[in-house]
């Protein structure tokens, strides 16, 4: 296998959930295809995501994925110089179909492979777009499995200041949809519903303001919002209960991401501060601004990603994968994609985080 070649074109396959995505992007950033294939159709009638309805719908959909990538891109196959796919963590079946579809295609042109962390293809994304995002920078991650802040050092080296102790944001639009009789993925149609409302209409708890402690917790949320969909007129208060939902959702981000930039700053020993957002929860309006307007008070940075690259996506592999080439010239075909496979492998143990919080919460 030839694993020393000069990369031009660079194709990410994105498969750990329920979007079967496939990107392509070139060595100069650009991103010459990125289709995105959702399934949400299959799972409507079950409320959620059936993980072996996703693993077959990858299947019969990944064939049509990457033919409309490499049309929309106009290249051919045997052009592209690096197959990169998420290697988890996700749902195994679809894992392994993206895998495996990857793998084959590096093998058969013999090209490198390089499975890629899901969370390091949202962590790194703003770089794709923004040429000035140096390392360091503090990541605020939100999707639909996590929610998350992340101080990312450099290629490889992250370090997790906070994350949530039962739900993902993500999740607690989806439930709260849900609960009100919404399709799923339950966020733009809250935030789409929310125009019309007003977010100061509801009083929900924010578990966890403005404690010392750096993490996140919705299930409170949650259930106080499933006692007030239950105790109101849903039809009547749809738009204000999306509104104060979201109103609640983006206040506890916010609040969390102020108390992380405090620890980011002990952990780079520095006042520079440059603050992304990332995931699909990032594709929110009020919380893109919300953000925004802290890092203006807070004169620091703010990037956010455009909404496609927010969401689900194989520009977001590929381009990670790049990354990772560019440094360490491997291939990775004896890889077994992983369900699991948190960012920062030290999260639990040794973490500076744990030892700047210590038991009584960092000095705010
Ligand atoms: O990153 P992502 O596409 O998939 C995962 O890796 O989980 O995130 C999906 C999540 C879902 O929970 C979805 O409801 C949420 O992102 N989401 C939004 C919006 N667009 C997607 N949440 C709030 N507002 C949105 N506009
Ligand atoms: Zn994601």
């Amino acid at each position: 296998m030839t694993s020393h070649q000069k990369v031009k074109y660079v194709l990410g396959v994105e498969t750990s959930c329920d979007d079967t995505a496939i990107g392509i992007i070139d060595s100069s950033k650009n991103i010459k295809a990125n289709i995105v294939l959702n399934q949400n159709n299959y799972h409507k009638e079950f409320g959620g995501i059936v993980p072996e309805i996703a693993a077959r719908a990858h299947l019969s959909f990944i064939d049509i994925a990457l033919k409309k990538a490499l049309k929309k891109a106009k290249i051919k196959l045997e052009e592209i110089d690096l197959f990169c796919s998420t290697g988890g963590p996700g749902l195994i079946g679809g894992l392994i179909v993206g895998n495996t579809f990857c793998k084959t295609l590096a093998w058969s042109f013999q090209k490198p492979f390089l499975a890629i962390n899901h969370l390091e293809g949202h962590a790194l994304t703003a770089r794709l777009l923004y040429d000035d995002l140096n390392y360091p920078f503090l990541l605020l991650l939100v999707s639909g499995g996590h929610t998350q802040l992340i101080a990312v050092l450099n290629y490889g080296e992250y370090i997790r200041i906070g994350t949530t102790l039962d739900d993902s944001a993500g999740e607690t639009f989806d439930k709260a949809a849900k609960m009100m009789g919404l399709d799923q993925p339950g966020g733009p149609l809250i935030e789409k519903l929310s125009k019309e409302g007003d977010e100061n209409f509801f009083k929900f708890p924010k578990p966890l303001y403005k404690s010392k402690n750096p993490n996140f917790s919705f299930s409170g949320l949650k259930t106080a919002f499933s006692k007030t969909v239950n105790n109101v007129d849903i039809n009547i208060n749809k738009h204000n209960l999306a509104a104060s939902l979201q109103k609640t959702i983006s206040d506890c981000l916010l609040d969390r991401t102020k108390l992380a930039i405090k620890i980011y700053k002990q952990i780079t020993k520095s006042h520079k501060v440059n603050l992304v957002i990332a995931g699909g929860v990032a594709a929110n309006k009020k919380i893109r601004a919300d953000l925004k307007n802290l890092s203006n008070k807070e004169d620091i940075k703010f990037y956010v990603p455009t909404l496609e690259l927010c969401t689900d996506n194989g520009a977001m592999i590929a381009w990670a994968g790049f990354e990772r080439y560019k440094l360490k010239k491997d291939t990775m075909f004896n890889f077994k994609p992983r369900p699991r496979w948190p960012l920062d492998p030290n999260a639990f143990k040794n973490n500076p985080t744990m030892r700047l919080v210590g038991k009584k919460g960092i000095k705010a």
